[in-house]
């Protein structure tokens, strides 16, 4: 079942700094050669000591509102997919709430790690077909880079910072899009596959002594969440699939969770999509955790690869281990992504 719910605008933001393989294997034991080969990313972009989650979704949503033509003040939710929130509470959304202008908007967050985006389009696109919203704001906003353990050579050189947001509104009968599926799934068994520290992080043994060092930060156990992903990502994808009664003939176009450029091959292969509709982007920003999708999705719309009527399948996985998939009827957005004035001038320096 599809529920009737458009996605009419789009947007994203990438921090101008940018940090290469090159620069990486300054801090740490590495090579370009290396990092390319086993992941495919060549470069990431890392948030400037004044941004964080909010301000970097806010610019993200201000130009999903600009694309969507929606005042801020029409936003009834504003749902954030986060695992590096600005602080413990309030949640990121409610500054982003703020920041926007959304005064009338309800603001929460949602952490599924990786899976954030796609849990929080599930409540935003659950609020409207329930009828509690008419018009809500996703926002998918990381700054991994506060989190990485940068003497950690087999985490460091995965992640990246930025946000991505869509607007969502309620589809008029006959009118096109929809959002359905809408599978999320998570196996707490392997929790401790990657997982990240906290403040709140107890001082029992259950977690290993490097976990318990003051600051937060990433562990993970990279061959098994390996494994665990291109599982979880095809079994997703495939029963997203048939709960939508499509095959993949049908796809125009996969935009999945951009972690590893093997994964997403092996995804590819395992469901028989070419490659040539999977949405690839990892090589130019890392792994943004529950950025990657929204970011990915309006560099797609903006290059005119997505027309209304398309058959559009996200799928994502990450720590938890949450995974989930979702087909997305694509409407087309109202105007191309327009960005803001300070996501310009920093894309203009880069
Ligand atoms: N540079 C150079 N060498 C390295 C690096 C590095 N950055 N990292 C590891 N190595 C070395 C290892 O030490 C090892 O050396 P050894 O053979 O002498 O012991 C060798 O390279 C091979 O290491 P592997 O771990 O076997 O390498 P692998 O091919 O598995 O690639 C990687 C590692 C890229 C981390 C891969 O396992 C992976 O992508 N896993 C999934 C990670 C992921 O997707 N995480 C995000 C989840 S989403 C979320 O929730 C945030």
């Amino acid at each position: 079942m599809s529920l009737p719910v458009r996605i009419t605008g789009v947007g994203r933001y990438l921090p101008a700094r940018m940090l290469t393989n090159t620069d990486l294997a300054r801090i740490v034991d590495t090579a370009h050669e290396w990092i390319v080969t086993r992941t495919g990313i060549h470069e990431r972009r890392i948030a400037a000591d004044d941004e964080t989650s909010s301000t970097m979704g806010a610019e993200a949503a201000r130009e999903a509102l600009a694309s969507a033509r929606l005042d801020p003040t029409g936003v009834d939710l504003v749902v954030t997919g986060t695992c590096t929130p600005d602080g413990m509470f309030p949640s990121t959304a409610t500054r982003i709430q703020h920041a926007i202008g959304a005064r009338r908007a309800a603001a929460f967050d949602v952490n599924a790690a990786c899976t954030g985006f796609l849990s929080a389009l599930s409540v935003g696109a659950q609020s409207i077909a329930a009828g509690t919203a008419e018009r809500v704001v996703v926002v998918g906003s990381e700054t991994m880079s506060r989190i990485v353990d940068w003497t950690d050579r087999t985490t460091c050189v995965l992640f990246g910072d930025g946000a991505g947001a869509v607007v969502l509104e309620r589809a008029a009968p006959g009118e096109p899009g929809g959002v359905g599926a809408l599978l999320l799934r998570s196996d707490g068994s392997q929790a401790d596959a990657i997982y990240a520290t906290g403040p709140c992080t107890p001082t029992a043994a259950a977690l290993s002594a490097a976990a318990l060092s003051a600051e937060a930060h990433i562990v993970m156990d990279g061959q098994a969440v390996f494994r665990a992903a291109v599982t979880a990502l095809s079994e997703s994808a495939s029963d997203a699939l048939a709960r939508a009664g499509l095959t993949v003939d049908d796809v125009a176009l996969c935009v999945p969770h951009q972690a590893n450029i093997r994964i997403l091959q092996a995804m590819a292969r395992s469901l028989g999509l070419p490659m040539q509709r999977v949405v690839v982007n990892l090589d130019r920003t890392g792994n943004i955790s529950s950025t990657s999708i929204p970011v990915a999705l309006a560099e797609a719309s903006d290059a005119g690869r997505l027309r209304p009527g398309d058959q559009v399948l996200l799928a994502a996985f990450g720590g938890g281990l949450a995974c989930g998939a979702m087909v997305v009827e694509w409407s087309g957005v109202r105007a191309p992504a327009a960005p803001s004035a300070a996501a310009a001038g920093r894309r203009a320096e880069t």
